[in-house]
């Protein structure tokens, strides 16, 4: 029987998102599910009853009616524990838990023999998990708003003007943390015309935010910040004091600073004190993303805007349900797409298939049974992880034992072998067959070394360039079977010609899969 997905009413102070919307609502009805809607719930984010009605949602006039007659709740906070005392043995729960920090929910939860997936959990470097990123999708809006706010806040223009009154220099923003939340804002920053930096611990983010039109600004200290998974580690005390500097000397120099840098687990890094507050300058403004895991900035008042020495600092938590309409469209998309996955069937039926990588990262309790945290997830190595194996060649090489290392006394030994296969085949077979030969060698190596040698994340775009090889072997395949035959040129055999219409195909699929790919790749930059 179809199974019924509730969605609750938000009961958290202010909060206004609401976890799915009308237009969403006909999609899950075509997946084979059932919806019901508390009244009301969709109101903080514009969302009224009647839309949901005409989508085909049940109105359920109390929230008593979700949480106890529903076998799916969708929601967007975790749930109060009144709430869960509410669900039914059985009943699957989706929505943000952050299980690290609310040990005791999960205690709740799981007595009341539920499953629950964790919209937080998801295994971020995944890139099929994409689709379901609501970590992501939060965290743009609230990158964005939080530049809004600023500018709010900020008693001038982000961008240069000149005018008859006189010139108006740019505004300059630095931007403390570029994951998500900090490339989003200072992409926005950027576009309202502010001169904009940012730092962050993991130097990976340096190209992103130099492509974004903003400059990096470095930490005089030679430390990786990269803690796995994508997240940030706590950094040395070397390195923090090296950066207390750099972020000492751009308190000085700019006029708005957003912190964004998080360290998942952790409280949030401290690295806006008091001290840099009072060297900016009056009508400053600092955005603190941070503020709900402790501030990034030491004078940050959690939910409140505070003005201190001459600086406006503001602390809000709600960055998100302040673009309510939209975070809860984008949300209610990413759990559309997390159902999707569910529910491959499209028969109203979900499976929490625990092989899933993505589905296994979400599921923090299955059926009764705390299964957080996941085991770690196995991805293809990256090429970054080379540092880490450098010092090995070292090790071999003060062990002594002389000569080269062995991949290289191997290739010499197979170079000797294929050196003397060649002059005994040239000292037998005809000479224009030698000659093809050696072409096809040379074919073979230039191959290997053009493919094998190109990192494994860059396959795709290359494959997609060698449409060109692909037209030299569909001419010669043209060649071999196509009638008349060029004077001079005789008939193929049938197995010629065969492997020659083989070739053709596979180089048929080769080019015009090459040429969507490529399409495709384009598209994906296109506005
Ligand atoms: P986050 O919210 O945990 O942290 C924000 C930023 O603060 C991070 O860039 C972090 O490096 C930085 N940070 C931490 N401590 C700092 C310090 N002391 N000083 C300066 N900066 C500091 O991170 P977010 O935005 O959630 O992204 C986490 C990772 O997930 C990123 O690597 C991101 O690229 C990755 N990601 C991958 C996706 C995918 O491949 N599907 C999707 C979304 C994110």
């Amino acid at each position: 029987m179809a199974l019924t997905i509730g969605i609750a009413r938000e009961t958290y102070a202010g909060e206004k998102r609401v976890a799915t919307v009308p237009e969403v609502v006909e999609k899950l009805i075509k997946l084979g599910f059932s919806v019901s809607v508390e009244s009301g719930a969709g109101d903080g984010a514009n969302f009224f009853d009647e839309a949901y009605s005409a989508a085909g949602a049940r109105i359920a006039a109390s929230a008593a009616e979700i949480w106890s007659g529903s076998d799916i709740i969708f929601k967007v906070r975790a749930p109060t524990p009144d709430e869960v005392a509410q669900m039914k043995a059985g009943t699957t729960l989706i929505g943000f838990i952050w299980p690290a920090q609310t040990p005791e929910l999960m205690e709740q939860l799981a007595a009341r023999k539920v499953t629950v997936l964790a919209m937080d959990s998801l295994p971020r470097l995944l890139s099929r998990a994409q689709k379901m990123d609501a970590l992501t999708s939060m965290a743009s809006i609230t990158g964005y708003r939080a530049v809004i706010e600023a500018a709010n806040q900020f008693g001038r223009f982000l961008n240069g003007q000149v005018t008859a009154a006189g010139k108006i220099p740019p505004a300059k923003v630095f931007v403390a943390g570029a994951g998500v939340a900090g490339l989003a804002a200072l992409g926005t920053a950027v576009s309202l015309g502010a001169i904009v930096r940012a730092n962050d611990t993991r130097s990976e983010v340096a190209d992103q935010v130099k492509s974004m039109g903003a400059e990096f600004v470095k930490v005089d200290y030679e430390e990786e910040g990269s803690g796995g998974g994508g997240y940030a580690k706590v950094m040395s005390e070397g390195f923090q004091a090296a950066q207390r500097d750099m972020y000492a000397q751009q308190a000085k120099e700019v006029d708005i600073i957003i912190t964004t840098a998080l360290i998942p687990g952790k409280p949030a890094p401290r690295l806006i004190t008091a001290e840099m507050v009072r060297s900016m300058k009056p009508g400053s403004v600092i955005v603190d993303l941070a503020a709900e895991q402790g501030g990034n900035c030491e004078l940050t008042e959690p939910g409140k805007v505070v003005v201190k020495h001459g600086v406006t600092i503001v602390g809000y938590t709600d960055f998100p349900s302040r673009l309510s309409r939209q975070s809860s469209t984008l949300y209610a998309t990413n759990l559309l797409r997390l159902t999707e996955e569910l529910c491959k069937t499209k028969d109203g039926i979900i499976n929490v298939n625990m092989d899933d990588d993505a589905i296994r990262g979400l599921t923090v309790i299955k059926d009764g049974e705390i299964t957080w945290p996941p085991p770690p997830l196995k991805l293809p190595t990256p090429p970054a992880a080379k540092p880490a194996a450098a010092p090995m060649p070292e090790k071999k090489s003060a062990h002594g034992g002389g000569g080269g290392p062995k991949p290289a006394k191997t290739l010499a030994i197979l170079f000797g072998i294929g050196a003397v296969l060649f002059w005994l085949i040239g000292a037998a077979a005809p000479a224009a067959f030698l000659g093809h030969f050696t072409v096809f060698v040379l074919a073979c190596f230039i191959g290997y070394m053009v493919v094998w040698n190109v990192t494994p994340a860059l396959h795709t775009p290359l494959m997609s360039v060698t449409n060109a090889i692909s037209s030299i072997i569909a001419i010669g395949a043209l060649i071999q079977i196509a009638p008349p035959l060029p004077a001079g040129i005789e008939r193929p055999g049938f197995w010629i010609g065969f492997l020659a219409f083989v070739g053709l195909m596979l180089t048929a699929v080769n080019m015009f899969g090459g040429f969507a790919v490529t399409r495709r790749m384009l598209a994906m930059f296109r506005k």
